[in-house]
């Protein structure tokens, strides 16, 4: 194992097994200053809170993650401003190709817009990327693009509506003990 993949292996699993049981939001957000790529202004990490290649992250700003989200950095992860993950969800950018022999792993950069809803226990899967404005609905396992504006549900999600407000608004998401 070369020196980076230690460091790395050592900061998440800092992150996932100490840091993020914390009980207070300000200590969380201070680490994840220093691990992530890009930690915008007022974010919102609940306990719990998951990730593999946190220098691999890009937050906008007021994005919430709350308890029990797990993001996956691996490939290229960027979140935008205004966008709230409910708990338990899965974010992939790493996949493995089940047509050939050794499973051999790969990974696609992922972009989850701004001003998005993604319900609870849903997955984006590696590959699947979700525009602005889109809503994914609670257990809904994401496999293609989730189009600007679109409310998605489902295994394997398909579009059912077009949400109807999609003026932009900032999320203040700031629970008491969470
Ligand atoms: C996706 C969602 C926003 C849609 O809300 P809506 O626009 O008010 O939609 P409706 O309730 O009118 O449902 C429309 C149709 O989609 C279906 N549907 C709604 N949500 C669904 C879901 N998560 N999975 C599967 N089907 C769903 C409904 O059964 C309905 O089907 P029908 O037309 O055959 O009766 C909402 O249902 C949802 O999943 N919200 C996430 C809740 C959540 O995660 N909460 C915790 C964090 S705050």
């Amino acid at each position: 194992m070369n020196i980076k993949c230690l460091i790395g292996t050592i900061i998440e699993f800092c992150w996932n097994n100490v840091i993020t049981f914390v009980p207070s939001r300000k200590v969380r957000c201070f680490f994840a200053h220093v691990c992530f790529a890009k930690f915008g202004k007022n974010c919102f990490l609940g306990i719990g809170f998951k990730v593999k290649a946190p220098w691999k992250v890009h937050l906008g700003d007021r994005v919430a993650l709350n308890s029990g989200v797990f993001i996956d950095g691996r490939g290229g992860l960027t979140i935008c401003s205004d966008t709230d993950i409910a708990t338990g969800t899965l974010i992939w950018t790493m996949g493995h190709d089940p047509h050939s022999a050794g499973n051999p792993s790969y990974t696609s950069q992922k972009m989850i817009g701004k001003n998005c809803w993604i319900g609870a226990c849903s997955q984006i899967l590696v590959g699947a990327d979700v525009e602005d404005f889109a809503v994914v609905g609670a257990g809904a396992i994401v496999t293609k693009t989730v189009g600007h504006g679109e409310i998605w549900v489902g295994n394997p999600a398909k579009k059912i509506a077009n949400r109807r407000c999609t003026e932009h608004y900032q999320l203040d998401y700031r629970p008491f003990l969470k």
